[in-house]
This record gives C-alpha cells, sequence and structure tokens, in this order.
C-alpha cells in the first residue's frame, strides 16, 4: 500500500493518525471475515480534511470504519485503506437531558452510562453491538427504538463538501436502517436529547430486552446481525426459516439455527462463502415468496 512511502507516512503523523500497517480486518469485524490492509486511526477530528486531501492526492482509497458490526469484508489483500476514529476519553458527556456522545463510543457502554444518569429511552439498544457513530449512520434499531429518534444534533465529515458541518437532527431523515447521509460521510459525534427515567426502570427494560434477545438471537456466535433487511410488513427471518433454511451452509458460513436472519461464521467462513450464502438464500426467497430481500449487512467487496 502507498501509505509505505516515507513521506506520506511523515504527513500522517504530523495529522496525529496512527498508521498500523498490514492489519487483518478479520480481527476487527464481528464476523471474523476480511482480508487485509493499512488502518489509519484518526485522533483528532479536525485533521479529517486534510487527511483525506492527502490519501486524494496519493489516489489512496479510503473506507470509514465503525465498530465493524454490520459488515462483511472482502477476502485478501484489499485495494482501500481503512479509517477509524481514536476513542477519546471521555466519549459520552452529559448535560441534562443531553448526552454529547462521540462517534467512535461503544452502543451498549453508551446505553449503560446514560441509564446511570436517569436517561432512558434507548433500552431496546442494548446489545446491538457496534459504535454509536455506526449506529447513527444506518439508524439502527431494535424492540421498538431506533437511535435517530433522539438526536438533535450531529458533526459529520461532509465528503461532498470536504469539510466538518454540523447538523441539526431535523435536517437529517432517519428512515427504517436508512439515513439521508451519503454513503462517504463520516460520524464524529452525535448530541442525543433523552427523557429523564429513573435508573431502576430503565435497568428493567434493559433486562427486558436483553432476554428476549438472548431468546431468539445467537449470541456469542460469529455474526453480522440480520444479514436482509425486513421486506414492508413481513419477516426476512421468518421466511427463510419457512423454507427450512436453518443449518444450511457454504463452507463455514451458516444460517444460524437460532434466527434465520442471522448467518454465522462457524469457523474460517471466507467472504466468498458468505455471498454465496446470502445469494442462494435471496434467490430462495424470491423463487418461493417473489420478495427481492434487500441486505441489511453492509458489503465491502475487496
Ligand atoms: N421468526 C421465525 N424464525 C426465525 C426468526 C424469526 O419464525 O428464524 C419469526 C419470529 O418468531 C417472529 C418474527 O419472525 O414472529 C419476527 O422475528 P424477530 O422478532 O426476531 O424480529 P426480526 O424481524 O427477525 C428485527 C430486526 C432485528 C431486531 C429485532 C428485534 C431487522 C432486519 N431485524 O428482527 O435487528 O433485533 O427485530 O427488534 O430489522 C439487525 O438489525 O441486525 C437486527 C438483528
Amino acid at each position: 500500500m502507498r501509505t509505505n512511502d516515507a513521506q506520506i507516512r511523515q504527513q500522517l503523523s504530523a495529522l496525529g493518525v496512527e498508521l498500523q500497517s498490514g492489519i487483518a480486518l478479520s480481527a476487527l469485524t464481528s464476523l471474523g471475515i476480511g482480508g487485509t490492509t493499512d488502518l489509519l486511526r484518526i485522533t483528532k477530528h479536525e485533521s479529517i480534511p486534510a487527511l483525506l486531501n492527502l490519501l486524494d492526492r496519493n489516489n489512496i482509497p479510503h473506507k470509514f470504519l465503525g465498530g465493524g458490526s454490520n459488515l462483511l469484508v472482502g477476502d485478501g489483500e484489499l485495494s482501500w485503506v481503512v479509517l477509524q476514529l481514536a476513542k477519546p476519553d471521555p466519549d459520552v458527556v452529559i448535560k441534562g437531558h443531553l448526552a454529547h456522545i462521540d462517534a467512535a463510543a461503544d452502543l451498549g457502554r453508551t446505553v449503560t452510562f446514560c441509564a446511570k444518569h436517569d436517561l432512558g429511552g434507548m433500552e431496546g439498544l442494548i446489545g446491538v453491538p457496534g459504535t454509536v457513530g455506526g449506529a447513527l449512520r444506518m439508524n439502527a434499531g431494535a424492540y421498538g427504538t431506533q437511535i435517530g429518534s433522539y438526536v438533535t444534533e450531529v458533526k459529520v465529515y461532509r465528503s461532498a463538501q470536504r469539510k466538518i458541518e454540523i447538523l441539526r437532527g431535523d435536517q437529517i431523515s432517519f428512515e427504517y436502517r436508512h439515513t439521508s447521509f451519503a454513503p462517504d460521510d463520516m460520524m464524529l459525534a452525535v448530541t442525543l436529547s433523552l427523557p429523564s427515567k429513573p435508573y431502576k426502570e430503565i435497568l428493567q427494560g434493559i433486562r427486558i430486552c436483553n432476554e428476549k434477545r438472548r431468546a431468539s438471537q445467537p449470541m456469542g456466535q460469529k455474526s453480522a446481525g440480520c444479514i436482509f433487511k425486513n421486506p414492508p410488513g413481513t419477516s426476512a427471518g421468518r421466511m427463510i426459516d419457512e423454507l427450512g433454511l436453518k443449518g444450511l451452509s457454504v463452507g463455514d458460513a451458516r444460517v444460524s439455527d437460532r434466527h434465520a436472519n442471522f448467518f454465522v461464521n462457524a469457523g474460517r467462513a471466507s467472504a466468498r462463502d458468505m455471498l454465496t450464502l446470502i445469494a442462494d438464500v435471496g434467490e430462495r426467497v424470491e423463487k418461493t415468496y417473489g420478495i427481492k430481500l434487500e441486505n441489511e449487512v453492509v458489503v465491502w467487496s475487496a
């Protein structure tokens, strides 16, 4: 990769960017799948416009990585570098009913941190792996909660404008697993306005969601959560289950026995195995139900 160039390394370091060469993305994704590339960790949001100019000038393609939990990365040597925010300390600051959160903060920890300050609303998101930035970009949701409902302000690197902007919540549209951000915008920080609730009550809600999740989803197995979005009015998992496809495998990529919309890496699955399984299941659903499923998992090909 071009980041080996001594001059580029020097400029990265001047921007406060830590370079880690030849990183296996399988170690940074919850699916445990992904080839190798260079990882650039950003310690200062303000350095991002200059960093992207530097990469563009040197024809180095890039992608933004959040927590790697909703992501299927291609195999082998990857043709782009990965940018990731380093987590500041503290990553969440509470002022009244507002939580100011860095995009690199862990979502689950943020939910419990806010709970300890008697701020609730996000109980349903407990157990959703990944960062707050990743959840925000795709409007993650579960058990009737979606993060977008609480957003009052977002600090974002706007790729098209090549600058950092602050957007108000009402300037962003949040839909089911979709937002109006451009695919190459980078979430930097968010302010959530959360309802006041006693800690004990929030904890009770968290326990209920944890139980529901444990009862229906594979925990402790390598997965990217649901593979397909739910088509309007129906559940992709139920359709795949009805077709008897639980346990269907390609190599070590396998439709979970627990929840048919979770595909797990049962060992050393490759991206190719997982993509073949996704295509196969998608075709079978379309043939029987006439519904073309849309990926929920984000795919970065090599
Ligand atoms: N079902 C089956 N078999 C299965 C899976 C589900 O019959 O293998 C049935 C269930 O019995 C239920 C219905 O399908 O009657 C819906 O299942 P579930 O409640 O598990 O919800 P889901 O629609 O499959 C969605 C989200 C999940 C989220 C849960 C809980 C999507 C694609 N999935 O799943 O989100 O955790 O609701 O709110 O929107 C994710 O985004 O990655 C994800 C896992």
